[in-house]
């Protein structure tokens, strides 16, 4: 993220949870930057929120209690996006049962892959530890595979040392 997100850019946290990738974009972004952060649950947009406040960074986000999915009725249709962040699965210390789905992930990476500038970033982080996140994680390789190598670099970071079920990292890049 630090590597993209320059002071001024839009940038989008699609799973807001306990706020720490949203509090660590919303210095990124600087003082004209913005921050779009999404969750379902009303528990991870308090904790977020909070988050902000004690950081002073309240007026960088905007915190919506929707799926990420929505996006597209935030962003004007001209907004250019530098970096989106996935970070999947639960919320930490809450509800294991409330997980992101491989087809809202999807539509919310498609929208945003329409608002993406030259070289900015959505990256997401895939955990298939719990039940569905096999699944999704597996929805979310299969598409980012076939996206069109001149038009989007995808990148996988995979633990090859660890046991159960390290998270992997993809990182797509507009070219
Ligand atoms: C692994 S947590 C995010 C952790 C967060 N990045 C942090 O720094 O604490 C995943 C979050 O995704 C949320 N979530 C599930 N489905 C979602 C959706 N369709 N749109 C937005 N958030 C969703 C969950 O409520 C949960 O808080």
């Amino acid at each position: 993220m630090n590597q993209v997100v320059d002071p001024g850019d839009t940038v989008i946290d699609a799973t807001v949870g306990n706020g720490h990738d949203t509090v660590y974009l919303a210095k990124l972004v600087g003082s004209h930057g913005h921050v779009f952060g999404f969750d379902i649950q009303q528990r991870a947009i308090d904790n977020t929120a909070k988050a902000l406040q004690a950081a002073r960074l309240t007026p960088k986000v905007t915190l919506t209690l929707a799926g990420h999915e929505t996006v597209g009725k935030l962003l004007t249709a001209e907004q250019p996006v530098k970096c989106a962040v996935f970070n999947l699965g639960y919320l930490p210390g809450g509800d294991k049962n409330i997980v992101t789905k491989p087809a809202t992930t999807l539509s919310a990476v498609k929208t945003i892959q329409q608002h993406l500038v030259t070289n900015g970033v959505i990256i997401l982080l895939l955990y298939a530890g719990h039940p569905g996140g096999q699944q999704e994680a597996q929805a979310v390789i299969d598409y980012v595979s076939r996206l069109d190598q001149h038009r989007f670099q995808v990148l996988r970071y995979h633990f090859i040392n660890q046991i159960n079920f390290p998270p992997d990292l993809i990182a797509i890049q507009k070219r």
